[in-house]
């Protein structure tokens, strides 16, 4: 039947009316995301694809008074620097980064370790620097000084790091990105590891991520979904000695770059969201030329009972305040240990120290039945923005 021209006009409007509020709704819903985000990133790559006319783009990058915060800035090079060597010690102001009284402003970024640069492409570098005060003395938030110290003395046991960072994608809100923006999402038990749209929440900051890193030469070695939505984790190593920090600040400074891209925020909060939910820490595996070795099972008990003699010094020097933010995620409920006692067992996830099920039980090759008495141990205490400097020269 033909409808007449205006019942036609009712039936419009009245289609106009119903999609309008669902128009209402997908508004409210849509994440808080930075406006920056919303730039067009094709006229940008117009630009990025003009040569640079043998000039480098350099980023500096250094941690600020925060003791977790990261700060950059670029200069322009007339050469490709092939070695940290051949990068200039810069300076900037300490009075805007936390780390200095205005009077005496000028602090140095010395160049540490350098990585291609992903977000410029080749040649341009990204620049991890320590920073030291205009007296040339180490700046607070400096421990990489320290650890290196303490990484060259113990060279000849070759130490070996590899360290799990979680983390948790926020908007610019600081609400957890895709959870409904009045409520949760559904409880925790589908999402680690998981796949799916209902399961996985922005996979494409993971993905852009793990991309660069390998791109930039961060020894970056795996990721996967955790077990709070929006949570993620990626893993790095194992490296050798002060390696290790250089790549996971360099691997953290390219998540943030990333999540900026997108518009959303990485938090490397140990409980970003109080209750039911997961927190996330930054387990730390570690192994000694010894302990590597046949019989190393004997070094590794032996250094787990002197880690326990000292742990609540080193539960203070785990997060930039002291063990406070780390005692709101190591409660001994959600997988972790408790944060005053110290505990270690085998493929225990509520202990401290956890040694690997197939250190201590895998039948080694050529023997009939035995133990693989050798490997490495994990800590499972160390929060998840700690300066693992602090990790690192406990271990
Ligand atoms: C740490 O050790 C565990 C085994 O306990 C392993 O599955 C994991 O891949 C290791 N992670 C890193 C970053 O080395």
């Amino acid at each position: 039947m033909r409808t007449a021209p205006g019942r036609r006009l009712i039936n419009v409007a009245f289609l106009f009316l119903f999609l309008r509020p669902s128009r209402c709704v997908i508004a409210v819903v849509k994440m808080a995301t930075s406006c920056s985000a919303d730039l067009s990133k094709t006229v940008k790559q117009q630009y990025m694809e003009l040569p640079q006319g043998g000039m480098v783009q350099a980023m500096y990058i250094w941690i600020d008074g925060t003791g977790e915060g990261l700060r950059c800035k670029t200069r322009t090079l007339d050469f490709e620097p092939k070695s940290i060597e051949d990068l200039p010690e810069w300076n900037f102001d300490g009075s805007s980064t936390y780390q200095a009284e205005g009077s005496n402003s000028d602090m140095y970024l010395i160049p540490a370790a350098m990585f291609r640069d992903p977000f410029r492409k080749d040649p341009n570098k990204l620049v991890l620097c320590e920073v030291i005060k205009y007296n040339r003395k180490p700046a607070e938030t400096n421990l990489r000084i320290t650890c290196k110290k303490i990484m060259d003395m113990v060279s000849d046991q070759v130490p070996w790091f590899g360290m799990e960072q979680e983390y948790t994608i926020l908007g610019t809100d600081g609400h957890p990105f895709g959870w409904p923006s009045n409520g949760f999402p559904g409880p925790q038990g589908p999402y680690y590891c998981g796949v799916g749209a209902d399961k996985a929440y922005g996979r494409d900051i993971v993905e852009a991520h793990y991309r660069a890193c390998l791109y930039a030469g961060v020894q970056i070695c795996g990721t996967n979904a955790e077990v709070m939505p929006a949570q993620w984790e990626f893993q790095v190593g194992p490296c050798e000695g002060i390696n290790m920090g250089d790549h996971l600040w360099a691997a953290r400074f390219i998540l943030h770059r990333v999540c900026e891209d997108f518009g959303v925020v990485a938090s490397f909060d140990p409980k970003p969201i109080p209750g039911n939910w997961n927190g996330a820490g930054c387990h730390t595996n570690f192994s000694t030329k010894e302990m590597r070795e046949e019989g190393g099972l004997k070094a590794i008990e032996e250094s787990i009972e002197r880690l326990g003699k000292r742990h609540s010094y080193h539960i203070r020097a785990y997060d930039p305040k002291g063990g406070l933010d780390n005692a709101r995620r190591l409660t001994g409920h959600h997988e972790t240990s408790n944060i005053h006692e110290f505990s270690a067992g085998v493929a225990n996830r509520g202990a401290s120290i956890r040694i690997p099920r197939n250190v201590e039980t895998l039948p080694l090759p050529g023997k009939r039945r035995g133990r693989l008495d050798k490997g490495w141990r994990e800590g499972c205490w160390p929060c998840c923005h700690d300066d693992h400097r602090n990790a690192q020269a406990g271990s």
